[in-house]
């Protein structure tokens, strides 16, 4: 099963030139900005799980409501994943930083509501800290959209429809980390993931972590209490479904 071949370049903010951006602006004061992680997802799973899911949610809301979609921040909070290759992270503070100017960006041009589509629990925190020093900010440089600006966290893994639909696919078995939930998406994504998708023995339940060396040593595999080899590309088309319509609504409701 492969992800059907859709058309986003009306809704992908890196396709327009600005006079576009600037007559859309004249309707729509929304934008969408997804935002992942490049971090480990065990021993099978996709590095760019979190940024791959987020950014598909984010222009499959994009499709559904009109609003333009402003290609990914891919890189994260993923500081607790750095004993693992291949994990490249922000560290909390270079995350605010970026989240920060990314908004008073789209804020000076006029955008007055962005809406995050999240793919990582670790950036939640860190988002809305930074929403807290862009609001202060567009005030302090007078921004015109100061009394308006709205910045808004949507994580696709926590929609109670995704979440009903990961406990009856795969129970307790869907963990918290290098869920299958998150796995089935990126096995509809991109196919040539399927190549690597092998049985893997039972994960270690979930306990409490501090730093990077203490995840590896709990978490010698790097999943949390996950068994993402019941992942399945169709459970992903399904996924990526009841998502994107459930944000779809957040994020009308969050303009209007
Ligand atoms: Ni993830």
């Amino acid at each position: 099963m492969e992800a059907k071949k859709k058309d986003f370049s009306n809704i992908r903010l890196d396709l327009r030139s600005w006079k576009e951006v600037n007559d859309y602006l004249k309707i729509n004061k929304g934008i969408i900005l997804p935002i992942g992680s490049i971090e480990q997802h065990g021993p099978t799973g996709a590095i760019g799980t979190d940024s791959l899911t987020a950014e598909s949610i984010a222009r499959e809301v994009g499709l559904l409501t009109g609003v333009l979609v402003a290609p990914c921040q891919v890189f994260g909070m993923a500081e607790h994943h750095l004993g693992f290759p291949g994990t490249m992270s922000l560290r909390p503070k270079t995350l605010i930083s970026v989240v920060h100017d990314l908004v008073l960006s789209l804020a000076r041009n006029g955008f007055e509501r962005i809406f995050f589509v999240n793919g990582h629990g670790g950036n939640i925190a860190i988002l809305k800290a930074a929403f807290h020093e862009a609001y202060s900010s567009a005030i302090a440089q007078h921004l015109d959209v100061a009394s308006n600006l709205r910045c808004k966290v949507a994580s696709w893994f926590m929609v109670p429809e995704v979440y009903a639909e990961a406990r009856k696919l795969y129970g307790d078995h869907e963990g918290q980390h290098a869920t299958p939930s998150e796995i089935s998406l990126t096995l509809y994504l991109q196919p040539t993931l399927l190549e690597k998708h092998l049985p893997l023995p039972r994960a270690k339940p979930a306990g409490k972590i501090n730093s990077f060396l203490d995840f590896r040593r709990r978490h010698p595999d790097g999943r949390m209490g996950s068994e993402p080899y019941l992942a399945k590309p169709e459970h992903g088309a399904i996924f990526l479904k009841k998502a994107s319509k459930a944000l779809s609504k957040d994020l009308i409701e969050f303009l209007s």
